[in-house]
């Protein structure tokens, strides 16, 4: 395995569960069960090749359009894996963050959501960010409006407003994301981190989440490492692309 430009932070867009069980003839609810299976063994292999940071996109705030059972198994599946890889996290010395609106929330996925930041929030190994009844232009919104309040109680003012500050009242500050993954062949980001993704290389398999495993993750990443990253820069001669 090459670890030559190896991306800091890496995003997931964890799509397909439902179609994955559609296939199978089984419900949906399985689906996603299989997709937070797979999602423990994938965080272990990508921690371990030594990538720092993972963003994921567990819930989207638009997910609340679903059908009500799906939104309650997701929940109380949500709540399970806040809770039982505890464990998992504390041993691989990852800590984890929750980007999004906790409004609208069930109380007990709360709860599970602020125990996990809690007991993890001293880990220093890597980064796990979960978003979470996330919106990317509603984190903008809420980025605005912290903002706004700043320059209200006469702590900054309209001129300090840059591209720094506004990275700053985002839910995290989190180096930008270098690489974003969406599984299932959907060719969106949905919303997706898009402040954080503004110069992210973009890679969409056709694999299910279910199936996107750890050989699939090494494929991934080493077309990330094909790739000429240039920021709207000149092309590097002297690189191979
Ligand atoms: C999109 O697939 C997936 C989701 C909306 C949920 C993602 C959740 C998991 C992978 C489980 C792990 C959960 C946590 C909280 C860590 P889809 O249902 O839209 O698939 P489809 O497009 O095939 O219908």
């Amino acid at each position: 395995m090459n670890d030559n430009k190896l991306p800091i932070h890496v995003g997931i867009i964890m799509d397909g569960n439902g179609r994955w069980a559609k296939k199978r003839g089984l419900s949906r609810s399985i689906g996603h069960k299989m997709g937070a299976k797979n999602l423990k063994k994938l965080l272990k292999h990508i921690y371990k090749r030594n990538i720092k940071i993972v963003s994921i996109y567990a819930f989207s705030i638009e997910n609340f359009k679903r059908d009500k059972k799906e939104v309650e198994y997701l929940m109380d599946l949500s709540i399970k894996f806040f809770t039982n890889e505890l464990k998992t996290f504390m041993k691989e010395k990852i800590k984890v963050l929750f980007s999004g609106r906790k409004d609208n929330l069930r109380v007990d996925v709360i709860n599970a959501m602020n125990e996990l930041e809690e007991n993890t929030k001293n880990n220093t190994k890597g980064i796990l960010n979960i978003c979470f009844n996330y919106s990317g232009q509603k984190e903008i919104v809420d980025a605005i409006k912290k903002i706004a309040m700043k320059i209200n109680n006469n702590e900054i003012t309209i001129d300090d407003i840059n591209e720094d500050l506004v990275s700053e009242n985002m839910y995290q500050v989190l180096p930008p994301l270098d690489f974003v993954i969406r599984t299932s062949g959907e060719l969106r980001t949905s919303n997706f981190m898009i402040w954080e993704s503004s110069y992210a290389e973009y890679y969409f398999p056709n694999t299910l989440f279910p199936d996107f495993n750890e050989k699939e993750f090494d494929i991934a990443i080493e077309e990330f490492q094909k790739r000429n990253r240039r920021f709207g820069g000149i092309i590097n001669e002297n690189e191979n692309n």
